[in-house]
């Protein structure tokens, strides 16, 4: 256990540096280790074992061992036993978010938020579980019966990302736990400390041997495991389109299940009868939360002329007063980036804007000092084949374009191969009707940009994914349907 994490804490056992295997705390003796770093210093804060093939291999043969039994237990069962693991969670929520913001660097409210959030999953599906209805079909003959069943899919693999490093495990874990599924769960090695906090306190809360398994390690060794193995049925992830397409394919071979959370590039449009402080309030909600690093951040402002330059005078007030800093020491409205790749990212999508005839009306380049801090930034008069229009810059920037006519817009805002949220503001009630039905997202925010809950459908279409999560909707990708015709009765 690192001794400064743990004397953050008010439980300090809830530094976990081990991977968790059958009900076990293990990693291999004298075995390779991952460091795990705050952004906000640069500082090592723990190590975790880097498993590889075998530890991932004895996880789904855990996991395949408890289905059995897991499954057979009464709805209701489960249901107590993610009860108490969300009672546990609600209990350790400020030692949670301190453990979040160390190895993640979101600021300390929002990390709060983020662990309520991840609460709310695993209570939301405990009650979800005892709901998985089947059907009955009325029959074709006299003497047959057809009867329809959700099954669970057996054992789960979950990819999980650094940006939402507990939230992404309990929008995964609880569905999966809830429908009967056992569970082998990779979390990013950039951010294992949370998901193993979270596994530690579903072992307190009674979930058995087996049923939950994490294995710490890099992406690939642990990865072709997950997908390529025949008693794996379902592989669920969050993160790049790019590695989200790698991963479907992979899984063909066994013909797995998958739900594919990828990469957005929302549209964030604001039409001239838009309430303007609002959309302002709401764009800074959706562009600089996690510090612009979720997949469901405004990527491309579009505002409508006539108020373009109220609104861009506006934002640019209020991002400029926004604190950039390190959680750990002290209230902040944005922490660091996560790493240098993410820095220079940003830093080239700025650049590229800017020579492309941008302007930087606050922020533009990384913050002085330690960390890896990026000022928060508003571009104006951005143009259409800037980089930043075509890919998500999962930073703090928010890039404005002006535009004329509704149609142009919607056909802007729809030009991209990802579809996963939108947003738009507008005080017309036959607009908002034109335009949530014509934006071509899986999620549509009007007069938000605040969209995320767990009793409400998250996911994507064209290539940001497959599948839903949350909401009632939720479970369904954790069952499988099974059919069963009954003859012979008259
Ligand atoms: C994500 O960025 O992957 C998830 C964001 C959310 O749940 O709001």
């Amino acid at each position: 256990m690192n001794n400064s994490i743990a004397s953050l804490l008010k439980c300090p056992d809830l530094v976990r540096t081990q991977a968790f295997i059958n009900g076990e705390w293990t990693d291999e003796a004298g075995g390779a280790k991952i460091n795990v770093e705050n952004p906000a210093t640069g500082e090592i804060i723990a190590t975790v074992p880097n498993l590889g093939a075998d530890a991932a291999e004895r996880a789904v043969e855990a996991a395949h061992a408890a289905f059995a039994r897991w499954r057979s237990l009464p709805a209701k069962e489960r249901a107590l036993r993610l009860k108490a693991w969300h009672m546990l969670v609600l209990q350790h929520e400020e030692d949670l978010a301190t453990l979040l913001t160390a190895e993640q660097g979101k600021p300390a409210a929002e990390a709060l938020n983020e662990i309520r959030y991840a609460a709310s999953f695993i209570e939301w599906f405990a009650e979800e579980g005892k709901r998985v209805y089947g059907d009955t079909i009325p029959s074709h003959s006299q003497d047959t019966r057809f009867l329809v069943f959700r099954e669970p899919v057996g054992v789960v693999a979950a990819i999980t990302p650094w940006n939402f490093p507990s939230a992404m495990v309990t929008r995964k874990l609880a569905p999966a736990l809830a429908a009967g599924c056992t569970v082998v769960l990779k979390p990013s090695d950039v951010t294992p400390l949370s998901a193993l906090a979270l596994v530690f306190l579903a072992q307190e809360a009674g979930i058995p041997k087996g049923v939950i398994n994490v294995v710490t390690g890099g992406p690939a060794a642990i990865g072709s495991v997950l997908t390529g193995h025949a008693l794996v049925r379902k592989l669920t992830f969050t993160g790049s389109t790019a590695v989200g397409k790698m991963l479907t394919a992979a899984c063909a071979a066994t013909m797995k299940k998958v739900s594919m959370e990828l990469g957005g590039n929302a549209p964030f449009i604001v039409f001239d009868d838009a309430d303007i402080d609002l959309a302002v309030t709401e764009a800074i909600a959706a562009k600089f939360r996690n510090a612009g690093q979720t997949c469901v951040c405004a990527n491309r402002i579009f505002v409508q002329d006539a108020i373009y330059d109220d609104f861009v005078e506006k934002l640019t007030v209020r991002v400029s007063a926004l604190r950039l800093g390190n959680g750990l020491l002290g209230p902040a409205d944005q922490g660091p980036l996560i790493d240098q790749r993410a820095i220079e990212k940003v830093t080239s999508h700025v650049a590229d804007a800017v020579e492309r005839g941008a302007r930087v009306t606050t922020g533009g380049s990384r913050a002085p000092g330690p960390g890896n801090f990026f000022l928060p930034t508003v571009l104006a008069d951005v143009p259409a084949e800037a980089l930043i229009n075509s890919e998500e810059t999962f930073g703090p920037v928010a890039p404005i374009t002006r535009f004329d006519g509704e149609q142009d817009v919607i056909r802007a805002a729809n030009a991209t191969t990802a579809g996963l949220a939108a947003y738009a503001f507008t005080r017309d009630l036959k607009r908002f009707w034109r335009v949530s039905g014509q934006l071509e997202y899986g999620m549509v925010g009007i007069n938000t940009g605040r969209i995320s809950t767990e009793v409400a459908p998250f996911g994507g279409i064209k290539e940001s994914g497959v599948g839903r999560e949350g909401s009632k909707y939720g479970i369904d990708d954790y069952t499988e349907l099974k059919y069963v015709c009954i003859g012979g009765l008259d």
